[in-house]
């Protein structure tokens, strides 16, 4: 009998990083996400050696223990008001994994909307602009390919020239400096990498491109576990990481949750019981959403002026919406 041949995407994976259990919840429902949508690639998971690490084998085919690295650069992280982001750093170990050729890399807090396996035919590196900052590239997303020498050299470059934000983000642009301007190839559609913050900037683009989205980035420090869910429902509730204003797209939050109920809380309770040992949002304390419908209007608009924006409730998406269609009409 003749050898059953590979084919030839065997060696491409998928690679998202978790430090936490809290970013392992965003890592198996990006997962499952990827697989929801039938992609052929692998699936692998780095982790920190403090996570639980067995419910992420029902969606992962891999699961990597690797060195949890710190930045420790106060001062540009708190530029991005982000004092958590130090750990990124610990991204860059993604070039380690030797076994593979090619990868796409997704932050935890990313979702996928249909299958994006049409990625592996771009090279490294490729990534989608940055919606705070274009001439970046946004390190949410991105095509690479493994290597000991470009690991070795972003530690160096890490350890010698820092990051400019402290996180990973600021070393790769740093160390692939020709991005903005060699290759427009390596330009990753925007619907790669979907950001809130681009959602609420430029509405009206949104309203004409949104919906070819392919990905969606939860970007920013309120991340879809912070919230709680109704299951009976099915509606997401106000969210515990703080209290500003929700600052995502209502129904990608709802996906997020609808697959994170369906798909991901069963492996969870499987592998730790009921008991679940990643901490159950229902428990989590929540600050209710404003109050925006005692307001008079223009305590809204002083609100909103002042970046208080309630995006669920009165300045959410689908108001908006209703609002510029009465304008266009
Ligand atoms: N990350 C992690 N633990 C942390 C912070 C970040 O594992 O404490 C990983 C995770 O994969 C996350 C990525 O690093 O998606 C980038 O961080 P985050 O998504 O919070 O940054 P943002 O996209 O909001 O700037
Ligand atoms: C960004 C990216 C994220 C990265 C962080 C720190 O906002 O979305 O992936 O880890 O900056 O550099
Ligand atoms: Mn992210």
């Amino acid at each position: 009998m003749a050898p059953t041949k590979k084919p030839f995407w065997a060696d491409q994976a998928f690679v998202t990083l978790a430090t936490n259990d809290n970013y392992a919840k965003g890592a198996m429902v990006l997962g499952q996400s990827l697989r929801n949508h039938s992609t052929t690639r692998k699936l692998v998971a780095l982790i920190g050696p403090h996570v639980a690490e067995d419910a992420l084998h029902s969606v992962f085919d891999e699961v990597v223990m690797v060195d949890v690295m710190d930045s420790c650069d106060a001062a540009n992280l708190a530029l991005m008001k982000r004092p958590d982001l130090g750990v990124t750093i610990t991204k860059l170990h993604c070039w380690t994994l030797l076994q593979y050729s090619k990868c796409v890399f997704m932050d935890a807090d990313t979702l996928v909307l249909s299958n994006i396996d049409e990625l592996f035919e771009r090279e490294e590196l490729s990534a989608a602009p940055d919606p705070g900052w274009p001439d970046c590239f946004n390190s949410g997303v991105f095509v690479f390919r493994p290597s000991k020498e470009t690991h070795e050299e972003l530690l160096k470059f890490c350890t010698e020239k820092g990051s400019f934000d402290g996180g990973d983000q600021g070393v790769l642009n740093s160390y692939f400096n020709t991005w903005a301007t060699a290759d427009i190839s390596k330009h990753l559609p925007f619907i790669y990498n979907l950001s809130s913050i681009a959602i609420y900037s430029y509405l009206p683009a949104f309203k004409q491109y949104g919906h070819d989205a392919k990905v969606v980035h939860f970007l920013g420090k309120v991340k879809p576990w912070n919230y709680s869910y109704d299951a009976q429902r099915g509606e997401v509730k106000g969210h515990s990481a703080s209290p500003d204003p929700c600052q995502m797209h209502p129904n990608y939050l709802l996906q997020w949750w609808q697959l994170y109920a369906a798909s991901v809380l069963p492996l969870l309770q499987k592998a730790y019981g009921d008991g679940e040992r990643h901490e159950d949002a229902r428990e989590q304390p929540r600050f209710p959403p404003p109050p925006s419908l005692r307001l008079s209007s223009a305590e809204r608009k002083q609100r909103w002026e002042a970046g208080q924006i309630d995006y669920l409730g009165d300045d959410s998406f689908t108001n908006i919406e209703q609002k510029l269609n009465s304008f266009l009409k």
